[in-house]
């Protein structure tokens, strides 16, 4: 299973990490990025892919983003 997130779309509301620290962290330039993931560069991406064992926290973290942009595949 991936959790894709598309930090394009993020409008940095925090409830993923309100309710999925484990995956999600709030970054600075104000959007989320999943926990984990390696920047080229440091340049934060715009689409973020994670590959996870089991789905946890991961959907409720979708259910609650308001735009939608974290989705389970
Ligand atoms: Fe962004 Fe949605 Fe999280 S808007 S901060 S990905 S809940």
């Amino acid at each position: 299973m991936k959790v894709v997130h598309q930090r394009s779309q993020c409008i940095g509301c925090g409830a993923c990490a309100n309710v999925c620290p484990k995956l999600f962290r709030m970054d600075s330039d104000g959007r989320a990025s999943l926990v984990g993931i390696k920047r080229k560069n440091g340049a934060m991406a715009e689409k973020e892919v994670l590959v996870i064992k089991s789905v946890g926290c991961a959907q409720e973290a979708a259910d609650v983003c308001p735009v939608q942009c974290i989705k389970l595949i």
